[in-house]
């Protein structure tokens, strides 16, 4: 082969591969400048999700005012939930046990809710399958009414809920208490659970393995309780209903659903709020619960800080 007929052949697949290229990143017509090295491409292939952005639209869309979220009707046989993935950053991390499928059967009636949610709490109280139980004092179970349409879900009890048995009692419960009357409903018309029933010394996060230990206790409260609407409230609570994935910072605001029925609203924990009281985070989460009434098909009171 001569050596013009050799170039004509390396500027014809490099034609080729170009095109390629750029029909791959969703690109129509011919690039202006070079196209970036084939590793970056797979890169940003990679940070946009598996459909690539030829998916996005390219031009900005006018946002359409939200809708109410809807989750699927159960009997409109919605596909089933995604399996959960095991936690990814800690290795050896234990994989959290939250259920993925709809519940079984109709909730519980009212009374058989309470007594059954009596004999779990007796359960509960002198667990010690996690190192949590050396230090506490008791263990906490719940506050509120079992019947409740709203379930507000926190990381676990500090020093004062260690001491009195119930959970939000100190600071950030006197927080959450106003975020409560400040929705509408009296302190004790909702339901109020922790991912964790005992305090952990220090007040320190709760570690992956206590969380994985104790969320079963979390899980029969959600399933007997069978609330409208869950809030999570902050990074543990949402890690804990959820799984593994996007802080919190990037979810709260957004609609997620607990084993693919029940809607949840990840917003800040109130003693993030006690810690940065700023006009923009009261802002956020007060935003976040004008969505849960919403929801839940309630008026907004307006709001008094
Ligand atoms: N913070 C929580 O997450 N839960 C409590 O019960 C108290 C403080």
């Amino acid at each position: 082969m001569s050596d013009a007929k050799r170039e004509l052949l390396e500027i014809t697949r490099a034609a080729h591969a170009w095109v390629a290229w750029h029909e791959e990143c969703g690109s129509d017509g011919l690039p202006a400048g070079d196209p970036p090295p084939a590793r970056a491409a797979r890169d940003d292939a990679r940070t946009q999700g598996a459909r690539g952005p030829r998916e996005e639209p390219r031009t900005p869309r006018a946002e359409p005012e939200r809708p109410a979220f809807a989750p699927p009707n159960r009997r409109e046989a919605a596909p089933p939930p995604e399996p959960r993935k095991a936690p990814a950053a800690r290795a050896g991390a234990p994989a959290l046990p939250i259920p993925s499928t709809p519940f079984e059967g109709a909730a519980p009636a009212s009374a058989e809710r309470r007594t059954r949610l009596g004999v779990l709490a007796e359960q509960v109280a002198p667990c010690t399958k996690c190192e949590l139980a050396k230090a506490r004092t008791q263990t906490v179970f719940s506050r509120g009414n079992p019947d409740a349409e709203l379930m507000f879900v926190g990381e676990g009890p500090g020093a004062d809920e260690d001491a009195q048995g119930e959970p939000f009692v100190g600071k950030a419960g006197q927080l959450l208490d106003k975020m409560i009357v400040g929705m509408g409903y009296a302190r004790d018309d909702v339901y109020i659970a922790n991912i964790v029933k005992c305090r952990p010394p220090g007040n320190r996060t709760p570690e992956p393995l206590e969380m994985a230990t104790c969320l079963p206790y979390l899980t029969e409260q959600i399933e007997l309780v069978r609330p409208k609407v869950i809030v999570a409230l902050g990074a543990t609570a949402l890690r804990g209903l959820l799984g593994p994935g996007e802080g919190i910072t990037k979810v709260r605001g957004t609609w997620k659903l607990y084993r693919g029925t029940i809607p949840v609203m990840p917003t800040f924990h109130p003693a993030y709020v006690l810690r940065t009281p700023t006009p923009e985070v009261k802002g956020m989460v007060w935003s976040d619960l004008k969505q849960v009434l919403k929801q839940l098909g309630r008026s907004v009171p307006s709001r008094k800080d």
